[in-house]
């Protein structure tokens, strides 16, 4: 079967199909293999991209822009400091205006409202890279980390730890679904995904029930896992809820002992980072021999160029 995803926005994993997520790794890995043998590429010459960000970023700010630089494109910055956006302008406005200067617009922010207004307003491909729901690019990173230090994506069971109705948690859970694989969150009941989330998983399942599992109990949870998955415990724009959460997450904190009960010798320690270390995970788990986050982090940026050049190149 021929895959084509020129043209296409990247808003959230529910739009690709298990083919399509494959193909997106694929062309990553070798993308990762041409940077490193120091192939200068040109997939992507003589594009113009618009990055607007209404959040903070280290990693998806870098990736994009470093991405659209191997290939030829050319990455302008848009602080919403700096451009009119839902503010003196519509955001309809502003994306037809950007669609008649960019081949593509990379949208971080709150709303996903707003980067499906800018997909559907400014005709050109939109990517998300985070809002409140859904962080799409940063699963494709994940997925691409195990596929190299497990030698396979398939028969992995995924077991997140912490705030279970973050956006993080979401993303992982669809793209774990769309993959066929087992998907555990580990939360206190206050921070569970809601129903309808796994609802919305469930046509991916082919009738595998209990192929999304979510629990408070943290030994059943975590037992067995080949991934132990946190993010921070306040996501942006959470901030003044830091006193609750840490109160309700404290014992869901990633640490040796939990490592330990996993009882997995070939486990993963995974994070997105930015780590609040002495909160979700202790110091000497990240900085320990299971953990892989600087792969992860570096493979944001392999994954993005696969994403760029699947939506927008020439050829
Ligand atoms: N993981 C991630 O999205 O990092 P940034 O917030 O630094 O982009
Ligand atoms: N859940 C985190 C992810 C950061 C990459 C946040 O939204 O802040």
């Amino acid at each position: 079967m021929s895959i084509s995803l020129t043209g296409k926005s990247f808003l959230t994993l529910k739009d690709f199909s298990k083919e399509e997520i494959q193909y997106l790794l694929d062309l990553a890995l070798e993308l990762k293999r041409k940077k490193k043998s120091k192939v200068k590429g040109d997939l992507l010459e003589g594009k113009n991209i618009a990055l607007i960000f209404e959040k903070p970023s280290t990693r998806t700010r870098c990736a994009f822009t470093v991405a659209s630089v191997d290939e030829g494109a050319h990455p302008e910055y848009l602080g919403v400091q700096d451009i009119q956006l839902g503010n003196k302008e519509s955001i309809e406005d502003t994306a037809r205006v950007l669609g008649r200067m960019f081949d593509g617009i990379l949208f971080r922010g709150f709303s996903q409202e707003t980067v499906e207004k800018l997909a559907k307003y400014s005709k050109v491909p939109v990517w998300n890279g985070l809002t409140d729901e859904y962080h799409p690019t940063q699963v494709l990173a994940d997925f691409l980390t195990v596929m190299e230090h497990k030698g396979r994506l398939s028969h992995c069971k995924w077991v997140y730890v912490g705030d279970g109705r973050n956006n993080m948690a979401r993303s992982l859970m669809i793209g774990c679904a769309k993959m066929g694989l087992d998907f555990v969150i580990v939360a206190p009941k206050e921070l569970w995904p809601l129903q309808e989330w796994i609802k919305e998983c469930q046509d991916d399942l082919e009738g595998k029930k209990h192929s999304i599992f979510v629990t408070d109990q943290i030994q059943e949870g975590i037992l067995g896992a080949d991934i132990i998955y946190t993010d921070v415990w306040c996501s942006m724009g959470e901030e003044s809820k830091a006193n609750e959460r840490i109160k309700l997450l404290q014992p869901y904190q990633v640490n040796q002992k939990m490592i330990q009960a996993t009882n997995n010798s070939n486990l993963l320690f995974m994070h997105c980072l930015p780590a609040v270390k002495g909160n979700e995970v202790t110091e000497d788990v990240f900085e320990g021999k299971y953990s892989v986050v600087f792969d992860q982090a570096e493979n944001r940026m392999h994954t993005i160029k696969s994403v760029l050049v699947a939506t927008l190149a020439n050829k």
